[in-house]
């Protein structure tokens, strides 16, 4: 976690009891746990207005990009928990990137798309909820994140699904080099350069810094089951302190 933002942890029972206990010795859990539908597929052919899948993609078979979850609240979740307790027949690979590397590299080599993704304001909304902030968040100089090594990386909310970019916020002669931010940003997320690419089994736990990395997912068919623990950050954080890893 130290190191890359993520670990994954081998041998745990495939029931929502592992996950859970683990995640609470990690840190407090935010809610519980969210049970994907059992089969997508056939939940979908059931009803065509699929409430699950219409309400979050998560809960479908589709490919997910690269994003933050809970982007569109003030203080996401911290980090994250997912076991997958039933494996698709195909496909269903967990892909992530670490986006504390992205902004490194972009605040080298293209200064002035940096400026624009870590100051200018962008909104995410979803279902009713809406924040606003930079893309990329730093620290100031007096309160560097302790999890990065001084860096003065804080967090990334970037989610493609639930970007606003028609919100007032950026002047519309502005849209161009705003464009043109945001796209070298997720092409680089998505490039071989920064894109981890791995197929979880039903006992592995894939813990990861939500603030940190973008995860997504690649389409999947048949019929498949995930679990997921949503840890509060700070809390995190002060495990992690107390068992001398931060
Ligand atoms: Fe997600």
């Amino acid at each position: 976690m130290w190191q890359y933002g993520l670990c994954v942890l081998k041998g745990s029972p495939s029931n929502p009891s592992g996950i859970h206990g683990i995640s609470k010795k990690l840190a407090d859990v935010k809610s519980h746990y969210r049970e994907y539908p059992d089969d997508n597929k056939r939940y979908s052919e059931i009803d065509s207005t699929n409430q699950f899948a219409d309400f979050d993609l998560g809960f479908s078979d589709l490919a997910l990009s690269t994003h933050t979850d809970n982007s569109d609240m003030e203080y996401p979740a911290g980090a994250l928990a997912l076991q997958v307790m039933k494996k698709a027949e195909q496909g269903g690979e967990s892909i992530l990137a670490d986006c504390m590397k992205a902004t490194e590299i972009i605040r080298k080599e293209d200064p002035e798309a940096f400026h624009v993704l870590t100051t200018w304001p962008m909104a995410n909304a979803f279902h009713g909820s809406v924040s606003l902030a930079p893309m990329i968040e730093l620290h100031n100089n007096s309160s560097c994140r302790i999890m990065n090594g001084g860096s003065d990386f804080k967090r990334v909310k970037f989610c493609e699904l639930s970007r606003s970019s028609w919100q007032p916020m950026i002047d519309q002669e502005d849209m161009p080099e705003f464009y043109r931010a945001v796209k070298l940003f997720s092409e680089l997320i998505t490039s071989p350069r920064l894109l981890f690419e791995t197929l979880l089994e039903p006992d592995d736990i894939l813990v990861f810094d939500n603030w940190r990395l973008v995860h997504g997912r690649r389409a999947f068919q048949g019929s498949r089951k995930l679990i997921g623990c949503f840890i509060t950050h700070e809390d995190f954080v002060y495990k992690g302190r107390q068992a001398g890893v931060f």
